[in-house]
Order: C-alpha cells, then structure tokens, then sequence
C-alpha cells in the first residue's frame, strides 16, 4: 500500500548528510539525505553500483559520493553522474510542520 510515512523532523537530519531509516521500502533501505540549503531528498539507500550505503556518503551540493567507490549520485533523481551510470531509487519527500515524510509507493518505480 502506497503511504506517506512520517520519519521526524528535520532536525535529525544533519546538514550535509543523511540518515538511513528503520524503514525498509519492498525490502531495500531507505536514505534521506539534507543539503547545506535544507532541501530533502529520499533514495532507496543502495548504490546503482554495487549497492553501497549511500547514507554513508558525503553530500555536496545536491549529490552524494558513495563511500565504497566514489559513484557521484544525483540526489534529484538518483542517476550516477557521468561517465558512470545507473540509478538509485527516487522516492517523493516534504517536510509539513518541521516534519519530513516519505513516499513509499506501492512498487518501486511507482510515481509519486
Ligand atoms: S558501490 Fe557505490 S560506487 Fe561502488
């Protein structure tokens, strides 16, 4: 069942980073992640690699390094910048009140 999900306020959240969340969406680990400019992004938290914590990453900008090999990942969309290439999961975020909910969809790949 497709749900917004409230995981807590933004605060929790450390700038520049991100938090791996207890939820697991269809199985995978959800991530979100924090920009310097407090805007949100949510990723199933694997790398289109070979599936590394991207909740373990440096966010700059709007992307975020993974730890393991250094896969630049567009927060945006989840797409491996170039010459890599792959995609980590997108999933719909927004903060309401001070609070951040997640989109879980139905199925991945689901719209939002
Ligand atoms: S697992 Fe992320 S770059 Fe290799």
């Amino acid at each position: 069942m497709s749900t917004w999900k409230n995981i807590g306020p933004l605060s929790n959240i450390p700038v520049r980073g991100a938090r791996r969340l207890c939820v697991k969406h269809l199985g995978k680990p959800v991530a979100v992640f924090r920009t310097g400019e407090d805007d949100i992004f949510a990723l199933v938290d694997e790398c289109p690699h070979k599936q590394g914590p991207l909740s373990e990453g440096i966010v700059a900008g709007r992307t975020v390094s993974c730890p393991l090999h250094n896969w630049v990942i567009g927060l945006d969309d989840g797409q491996a910048l170039a010459p890599d290439q792959g995609t980590a999961q997108p999933l719909s975020v927004r903060v309401v009140e001070g609070d951040v909910y997640v989109y879980l969809p139905a199925a991945l790949g689901a719209a939002a």
